[in-house]
């Protein structure tokens, strides 16, 4: 489920929005400049390869690069893998890198094939919390102060576009703002 949770930046108990409306959650976000999309899921992503996902998606992907910046589109995917004893950590490591507040040189522009991951922006006096999942695309313009969580157990699969090849790159304000908010397990166990 898509969900947009709208929060006073200096109090999250204060949620003016919460709604998994995906007509309320795209003019909100317009409203900031964000761009907010759904394209057509492919099912059982997971069990898709990444250049398959590509090639289904060439025609949104063109359409979407029409002005041809974005000079690197890949595939980032994360499953649980219960087999793996390894897994807990890394998947902890993975969710500990944009899980403070930070902001890039270039769009963030993320498409969610599968799975969900939760991006706050921090617009001013708000915190916008938005859990995109499998078929919502994402577009944090530049210099947007964000953070990102992918929950304790991350499964996603997100087609990413880059300008520059470090273009994921963040650029840490070193506010511990984002402790204060409720995660994405949280976000999604609320009433
Ligand atoms: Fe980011």
């Amino acid at each position: 489920m898509t969900l947009l949770q709208v929060m006073a930046a200096d109090d999250a108990a204060a949620v003016r929005v919460r709604t998994s409306d995906d007509e309320v959650i795209a003019a909100e976000l317009a409203g900031h400049g964000i761009t907010f999309d759904r394209w057509p899921v492919v099912e059982n992503a997971s069990a898709v390869p990444s250049d398959e996902l590509l090639a289904h998606y060439a025609e949104r992907i063109a359409e979407l690069n029409a002005s041809g910046r974005y000079r690197h589109i890949d595939v980032a995917r994360i499953h649980p893998d219960d087999t793996n004893p390894e897994w807990p950590a890394i998947a902890e490591g993975a969710r500990q890198k944009f899980l403070s507040e930070h902001r890039h040189a270039e769009d963030e522009v993320r498409y969610f094939a599968s799975g969900r991951g939760c991006f706050y922006l921090h617009l001013g006096e708000e915190v916008l919390a938005v859990v995109c999942e499998g078929g919502d695309l994402l577009s944090v313009p530049a210099g947007t102060l964000h953070w990102f969580d992918m929950g304790t157990r991350p499964d996603f699969i997100a087609l990413r576009f880059f300008e520059e090849e470090d273009g994921w790159v963040g650029d840490f304000t070193g506010d511990p703002i984002s402790q204060g908010f409720p995660t994405l397990d949280e976000l999604l166990t609320a009433p």
